[in-house]
């Protein structure tokens, strides 16, 4: 989605601002543009498409100056050119801002402001704020800023510099992230910390309703009401090379391969070996209060869901609380049954879906306790929840998730385990999973190093319009995300089923050209599996297997065949995982698709 980077300092910021940009290139855009505030007033440079457009018009018509702020622009309210592109300024130049999120009545404030003599020149509902600050202008620019933020409906980050009040930058925020980053005698308003990491890693999260002044000697936090407000300074532990590519093609690849380390990092210091059990420090509700829960709901987005629904399986099998997965898109308007003893688990890569931020916030209201499963450290999801598992796999860059993934299915497990145990697993069945959980990053590795066979399938299918993807039980949520992968990234047409619904329908598309995925670990819907395989096999459909043991029972049966490691039932989709993001990975790289930022998709989906 869009971002958002500013800069007040002693230093020239206009490499520093398309530096920032660069590094938010991943979350998604269209459009990109800068505005310095100089000697000269505001001045902007803005260009449809790549960052590379900017800079190419930046050193033909460079600017100047220590303070500004830029964009990349992800077109919601008209389309991605280079008018509708951030940084929108006032006619006469003077005030200017970048905006994250939606403006719901920008049309009525447009007219307003139309009346009102005030001619605009873009599409955009960001540019009525510009104008409105305009309008209200009487004294500072955080008194306008206030001022016209409290005539907007809607969402919004924002950063805004204004002529007449030189040296001066101003932050809002309201439902879409922004943080201060603190350098020394500079600092930086960015909507996604990696923007600044090369500068600084004291940041301070931005809270909604809060606005920020920086200037060149420090900076002051106020409410809506323009009342002083203190703020915690944290530190970010990511590292400079965690967001680089390290010699891999794309960030996708690097973050498949990352996978070993990411799952142990998700475990480290959470294993009880000898108890059979996992610690998680961060959840915030007491034993007893675990023990109290009467029902789970599991709510997220994308592939953040699928984990839910493997969530859910692990849950119910191992510690019997009924538990509902729900797009979070669903459950924030509909009128879901929650009482003080439902356990709300909200999973989220970025901590920042909208959606998800919203149902969470509904099964608050409503009375839940809330846990995040989030792995960007001190993201809106991880900071309101009640508790929480952080992920710690580390930036996830690359649009199409990965290793976020995996570490929500290892979180998940280390909740049910403990949870589990609480109740009436055994200690010896407890021991089996932390084993099985050990396992894992060695057994991913063993994978990754065969990744060479997944590039030659791929070379196979490059061409096929079409794929499906069949799993039963823990592996039908597998199907769903290796579908998912391939589709966002090859644009390829992919569908995940559970593998006996195929009969109800699916069937009829196979022939000798359809490619169809099975997930078949030796488990205990195996041999209920091999009967779908037949299936295909029998309709002439090319059968991928993806199975842990020579079987005899699928003999005949397999046109290509990927062997996975062996292990626990619940813990067989992290290593599915794998081999089909490889697969996806190599046919989108095949085709020429933009792996890491495929088209019309955003890494954060902010906006509803
Ligand atoms: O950051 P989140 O986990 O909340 O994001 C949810 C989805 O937007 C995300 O998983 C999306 O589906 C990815 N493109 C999947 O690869």
């Amino acid at each position: 989605m869009c971002g958002i980077v500013g800069y007040i300092g002693p230093r020239v910021a206009t490499p520093l601002l398309v530096d920032g940009l660069r590094r938010l290139e991943y979350r998604g855009y269209d459009s990109a543009g800068i505005a310095i505030l100089n000697g000269h007033g505001v001045e902007t440079r803005k260009a449809a498409g790549k960052i590379s457009r900017l800079e190419s018009l930046l050193s033909s018509s460079p600017i100047e100056g220590n303070i500004g702020i830029a964009h990349t622009r992800w077109a919601t309210h008209g389309a991605p050119t280079e008018c509708n592109a951030h940084p929108h300024v006032t006619e006469d130049g003077s005030i200017a801002v970048v905006h994250n999120g939606i403006i719901e009545n920008a049309s009525t404030l447009r007219t307003r402001l139309t009346e009102r003599g005030h001619v605009f020149s873009s599409e955009t509902d960001t540019e009525v704020l510009a104008h409105l600050i305009e309008e209200l202008y009487e004294d500072t620019l955080e008194k306008a800023v206030i001022a016209a933020l409290s005539h907007v409906e809607g969402t919004y980050g924002i950063a805004v510099m204004a002529a007449s009040d030189p040296g001066k930058l101003v932050a809002a925020r309201l439902g879409s992230p922004l943080l201060l980053g603190l350098g020394e005698d500079e600092y930086f308003i960015a909507s996604d910390v990696s923007a600044i990491l090369a500068h600084t890693r004291q940041v301070i999260y931005l809270d909604d309703g809060d606005v920020a002044v920086l200037t060149r000697d420090g900076y002051d936090i106020f409410d809506l009401d323009a009342a002083t407000k203190s703020h915690v300074v944290s530190r970010v532990d990511w590292d400079l090379d965690q967001i680089e590519k390290g010699g891999y093609a794309h960030f996708m690849l690097k973050e498949i391969f990352e996978q070993p380390s990411t799952i142990g990092n998700t475990m480290r210091g959470r294993l009880l070996e000898e108890e059979g059990t996992a610690k998680l420090g961060g959840l915030n509700i007491s034993d007893e209060e675990l023990l109290d829960i009467d029902n789970i709901i599991i709510t997220a987005c994308g592939t953040s869901w699928h984990s839910a629904l493997i969530g859910e399986h692990m849950l119910e099998e191992l510690t019997r609380i009924p538990v509902e997965v729900e797009y979070a898109s669903e459950f924030r308007y509909r009128n879901p049954i929650v009482t003080d003893r439902t356990l709300c688990i909200v999973i989220s890569q970025s901590g920042e879906t909208a959606d998800t931020l919203a149902a969470m916030r509904e099964a608050k209201r409503r009375g839940a306790r809330t846990l995040g499963l989030v792995n960007v450290v001190g993201s809106t999801i991880a900071r309101e929840s009640d508790g929480g598992i952080y992920l710690h796999a580390g930036p996830e860059i690359g649009v199409a998730s990965t290793k976020a993934f995996t570490s929500q299915v290892v979180a998940l497990a280390l909740l049910t385990l403990k949870m589990a145990r609480l109740r009436d697993l055994s200690i010896l069945r407890g021991r089996e999973i932390v084993a099985g959980l050990q396992a894992l990053p060695g057994q991913v590795q063993q994978m990754l190093d065969r990744a060479d066979e997944l590039e030659e399938l791929a070379e196979e299918f490059k061409r096929s319009p079409n794929f499906l993807y069949l799993g039963r039980g823990f592996n039908f949520p597998a199907a769903l995300e290796g579908a998912l992968k391939l589709k966002e990234i090859s644009y390829i047409h992919a569908e995940g089923y559970p593998a006996a619904e195929m009969k109800h329908g699916p069937i009829a598309l196979i022939d000798a050209m359809m490619p169809v995925v099975f997930i078949a670990p030796h488990d205990s819907v195996f041999d209920k599996l091999v009967s779908n395989v037949q299936e295909v096999r029998a309709r002439k459909g090319k059968t991928i297997v993806l199975t842990s043991r020579d079987e005899p029972a699928l003999e005949g049966l397999v046109d290509y065949e990927f062997r996975m490691p062996e292990t626990l039932e619940m813990l067989t989709p992290v290593l599915a995982a794998v081999p089909l993001q490889l697969l996806a990975y190599y046919i989108a790289v095949k085709r020429g698709s933009n792996v890491d930022q495929p088209r019309n998709l955003a890494k954060s989906v902010t906006v509803e």
